[in-house]
């Protein structure tokens, strides 16, 4: 016994604390099942190993600072057909974000832009990446706060590390100059250094207007979808599902146009 609690004292020492704890259950475990004593090390060892990962992919999703943690698994596919399945879960896959790629979901609201940029973030999680959420509103402001008490170097930090950045809702907000400009910055700062995935409600035609600035739009559209994955979803609001069931009309949204025009000559790729 004082054999047991010395061992589980240098567990604890060690900082294996899950092993220490887990220590008497595992022993006992391991003579019931007549375990060879590298069996039995090896369970122990692995429990603490599963644990420390749980806890990271936790802490990683709480800084991550997602709206909600929603799967892909979660998402119906059924339900949006302009969705090609291949390619999300192509994207699900990774592989992008070690090629620094970008994710751009365009499509009206409801149609579930979010909830597939959270699902490919929730992936990325559960496989060691970080991730930060902000819609472009947030952005903005939080980068002008900080910009005025002087630690815009220190948060600049909090939106170009992460191994991808969701820029939520763009096309909500008409920005002024410096928002603009803000938001050009950035998106430098990470071309070809680290992945976004952006949703935007806005035909890129209309990234001009947006930005009250063409030749900041243009120059923006040029790095973001140089190396761009567009996933343009034509379909209707899942928010509305049971009240188009119900027999409400709901004018169904158009396509985005202009798509096709800002898309040419520019690299978009379909799964891979
Ligand atoms: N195809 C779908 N399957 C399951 N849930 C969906 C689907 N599309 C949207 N939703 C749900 O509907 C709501 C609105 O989707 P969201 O992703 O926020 O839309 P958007 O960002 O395009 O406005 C969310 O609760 C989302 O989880
Ligand atoms: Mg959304």
């Amino acid at each position: 016994m004082v054999e047991l609690e010395h061992t589980r004292s240098l567990l604890s020492e060690l900082g294996l604390n899950t092993a220490s704890e887990l220590l008497d259950a595992k022993l006992e475990d391991a003579m019931h099942k007549n375990s060879t004593y590298l069996s039995f090390l090896s369970e122990l060892l692995e429990a603490e190993i599963q644990e420390k990962k749980r806890r990271s992919e936790e802490t990683r999703i709480k800084l991550s600072r997602l709206p909600h943690r929603k799967t892909l698994e979660e998402f119906d596919f059924g339900f949006q057909p302009s969705i090609d399945v291949r390619q999300i879960r192509a994207l699900s896959t990774l592989a992008f974000v070690a090629r620094k790629e970008n994710v751009i979901f365009l499509g009206p609201p409801g149609v579930g832009k979010t909830h597939l940029a959270v699902g490919i973030a929730m992936q990325a999680l559960k496989s060691g990446m970080t991730v930060y959420y902000a819609s472009l509103a947030h952005l903005i402001s939080d980068l002008k706060k900080a910009n005025l008490q002087e630690k815009l170097a220190r948060r600049w930090r909090v939106y170009t590390r992460p191994d991808i950045l969701i820029i939520d809702e763009v096309g909500y907000m008409q920005l002024d100059r410096a928002s603009a400009e803000l938001f050009f910055r950035l998106i430098c700062a990470r071309y070809e250094n680290g992945s976004i995935i952006l949703t935007s409600n806005k035909y890129f035609g209309d990234w001009g207007e947006l930005m009250n600035d063409t030749v900041i739009a243009t120059a923006m559209l040029d790095r973001l979808l140089h190396h761009a994955h567009i996933i343009n979803i034509r379909g209707e609001s899942y928010r509305l599902k049971n009240r188009i069931k119900g027999g409400v009309k709901v004018v169904p949204p158009a396509d985005i146009p202009g798509l096709d025009n800002m898309a040419r000559g520019v690299q978009t790729k379909t799964g891979d």
